[in-house]
């Protein structure tokens, strides 16, 4: 039998860490045959709560869950981890300035940093998701320089859901029929959801997106707007943030990270610029990615057109500012 790999969520008390650690014990981000131990980090506010999820765990006797620690001690939650999801961040609140929740998430990010610098195993792969998830992750990076970058990413594999999902709906297919979308950027609404590559499998072979959604108009506007202000949609409907679907994208992300992506296809992830597709170097930027033994690479030579030009340089300006404005709380 395989040894088990362990899983930091930091954050596992909140929302999507309820919808995730489940998903995680049943095998949805590692595969059916991979044991997994479950490291649950939150604050003390919420420990109560954490407790609350393990003694949950316990009850579900998942097979496939081979230890469970609850805990607020970044330390212990950090120990001997393969893989840290991390959940865990200051929110904003009404009233509070954009530098003010950056300054907390800062100062989050840089201590979890150095705790997974000194105690991660080695190679650990991070994902971050608490916003704002490409700026977290790259204060992540800096304040753990013995963690390769390319182990370093952020979400955006949700906003990929996305867009494949309202595809889907558009064109009434299948959502696995319908492949490589990208996102391009930021995870926020300056994202630029880009369907140009994208295909989707027919009776009668693949077809381009842009030939099947013969309507141009919507493709270039409402298809991208919906995808950038679904997160607010959800907020609106539900008066709380997506939860399951970030949950279920984190188990896409690692997964398909870890074990790989089918051949011919592609998925977007936060990831290090290396200056691919004229993108600053040293931002964490959503690009389209193959993965292979566990190791991302951009996907290289698509053609790029003046409207994507635009918008790619858009987001890439905001993680320039999100980038100077938490070195500035530093
Ligand atoms: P939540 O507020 O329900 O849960 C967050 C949890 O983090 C709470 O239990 C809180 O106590 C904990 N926490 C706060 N500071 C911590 C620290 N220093 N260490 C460990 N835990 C800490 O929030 P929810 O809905 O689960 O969302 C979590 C984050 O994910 C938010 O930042 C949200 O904006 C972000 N998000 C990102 C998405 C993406 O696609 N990248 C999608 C949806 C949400």
């Amino acid at each position: 039998e395989k040894e088990p790999v362990t899983v930091l969520v930091t954050g596992a008390a909140g929302q999507i860490g309820y919808a995730l650690v489940p998903m995680i014990a049943r095998g949805m981000m590692l595969g059916p045959n991979q044991p997994v131990i479950l490291h649950m980090l939150d604050i003390e506010p919420a420990l109560e709560a954490l407790k609350g999820v393990k003694m949950e765990l316990i009850d579900a006797a998942f097979p496939l869950l081979r230890g469970v620690v609850a805990t607020t001690d970044v330390v212990e939650a950090c120990k001997d981890v393969n893989i840290a999801v991390m959940v865990g961040g200051f929110p904003r609140k009404e009233g509070m300035e954009r530098k003010d929740v950056m300054s907390k998430n800062v100062s989050i990010y840089k201590t979890q940093a150095s705790a997974l610098e000194e105690h991660a195993a080695a190679y650990c792969k991070v994902l971050v998701i608490a916003n704002p998830a490409n700026t977290n992750a790259l204060i992540l990076k800096e304040f753990a320089p013995s963690i390769p970058e390319k182990n370093i990413t952020c979400l955006t594999r949700l906003d990929h859901n996305r867009a494949l999902g309202q595809i889907s709906e558009k064109l009434n297919v299948d959502v696995s029929d319908v492949k490589n979308v990208i996102i391009w950027g930021n995870h926020s609404s300056t994202q630029y959801p880009d369907v140009n590559h994208a295909t989707v499998a027919t009776s009668n072979g693949k077809k381009h997106v842009r030939e099947l959604v013969a309507d141009d108009n919507w493709l270039n506007s409402e298809f991208i707007t919906t995808v950038q202000q679904r997160g607010g949609a959800i907020i609106k409907a539900r008066k709380l943030s997506s939860a399951l679907s970030a949950a279920s994208a984190a188990c896409d992300h690692i997964h398909d990270w870890v074990l790989g992506t089918p051949k011919g296809t592609w998925v977007s992830m936060g990831v290090y610029s290396d200056g691919s597709y004229g993108i600053q170097p040293g931002l964490i930027y959503s690009f389209p990615v193959t993965c292979d033994k566990g190791e991302w690479n951009i996907v290289q030579g698509l053609k790029i057109d003046e409207f994507s030009r635009e918008k790619m340089d858009k987001t890439a300006q905001e993680l320039i500012e999100e980038k100077a404005l938490a070195n500035s709380c530093l």
